[in-house]
């Protein structure tokens, strides 16, 4: 029954037949935007290690968010640079913080847009690690109840979706706590559940202004060479209460969104970071190779593996794309 039977080029003949018989499809419903926030006024400062992203102010947040519902995309998540940067990383909870009010401004203008909260320290920290030290290292339950009141304070701004990054054990029990307490129990939680200690963040650090002073992430974030731990990372979050789970970075992971995707029934995130958004736009630069393509085709394969969600630097441009 094989050849010359069976020609696999029938079905890749024309456009219409390869649309025809593709199985995976890229939506624009799959996208979340990552936007950057600052304190100040009317800034709109393109970030020099990310090609075509902005530093934004919680006065000029509001117009890009409205840009980035206009093209379907249903979710932007929010970083935030707080102006003073402390021991303990205060301004992170803070009512008149530069998210919370950027959150606020956002949702005034396009209520319908789903917005994410990252809630980690680490741009807040003086030290710019994601929890607070103790004797050189960073105290695990110190940490997390930090996190849930830096949760807490975005749920009560106005965001629909907490997205702790942090790593800290324990981290989704005390917010799925606090926001119960606070009757928030709507506001979903969307974990990095097994995040990586990995060096695609690079570009993201100068953008966030984050990176740690001393040491590495290594004692929180995963190991690049651990597959089973990712499991149980995200065994755990489920059950302390996380609604969505999130594998970060993508690409060099693909193999963990597949393995989590064939396990685990709620929606599974895929983070497409800096570093993989960075790593095209340096190649496509250099005229290696065709971006828009090669985007495409990055995003196909997180989809392929089976992340229901992309969060990616490229959701505008693909939405352009896809839309055409
Ligand atoms: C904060 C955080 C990081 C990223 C998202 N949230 C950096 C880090 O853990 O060092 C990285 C995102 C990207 O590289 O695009 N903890």
């Amino acid at each position: 029954m094989a050849f010359p039977k069976i020609r696999m080029r029938r079905l890749r003949r024309t456009p219409a037949m390869r649309r025809l018989v593709r199985r995976t499809a890229l939506s624009v419903d799959d996208f979340v935007y990552p936007l950057f926030v600052r304190e100040g006024q009317g800034i709109r400062t393109p970030i020099k290690s990310m090609t075509d992203c902005f530093h934004f102010s919680p006065d000029t947040i509001a117009s890009e968010a409205a840009e980035v519902a206009a093209l379907g995309i249903p979710a932007v998540i929010l970083f935030g640079l707080p102006d003073k940067k402390d021991e303990k990383g205060s301004q992170a909870w803070a009512e008149a913080g530069v998210v919370q009010r950027s959150i606020s401004q956002i949702k005034k203008a396009v209520p319908d847009l789903l917005v994410v909260t990252d809630v980690c320290l680490c741009e807040y920290t003086d030290h710019g690690h994601c929890g607070v030290i103790k004797d050189g290292k960073v105290d695990n339950d110190a940490t997390c109840e930090l996190l849930a009141r830096m949760a807490l304070s975005h749920a009560q701004a106005g965001a629909d979706i907490v997205a702790p990054s942090d790593m800290m054990d324990g981290r989704v029990k005390y917010i799925r706590e606090a926001l119960e307490e606070n009757d928030f129990q709507d506001i979903a939680i969307m974990s990095y559940a097994a995040k990586y200690a990995s060096a695609f963040y690079g570009p993201f650090r100068d953008a966030a202004e984050s990176a740690p002073s001393f040491g590495d992430r290594k004692s929180y974030q995963m190991d690049p060479a651990e597959s089973d731990q990712a499991m149980a990372e995200i065994a755990l979050d489920i059950a302390e209460g996380a609604d969505i789970v999130m594998v970060k970075p993508a690409l060099p992971y693909l193999d963990i969104i597949c393995r989590a995707r064939r396990r685990f029934d709620c929606p599974i995130a895929a983070y497409n970071v800096s570093g993989e958004y960075m790593m095209l736009n340096a190649a496509a630069k250099a005229g290696l190779l065709d971006k828009d393509t090669a985007m495409l085709e990055m995003l196909y394969s997180i989809k392929r593996a089976g992340a229901d969600i992309i969060i990616t630097y490229f959701a505008k441009e693909a939405a352009k794309l896809i839309s055409k």
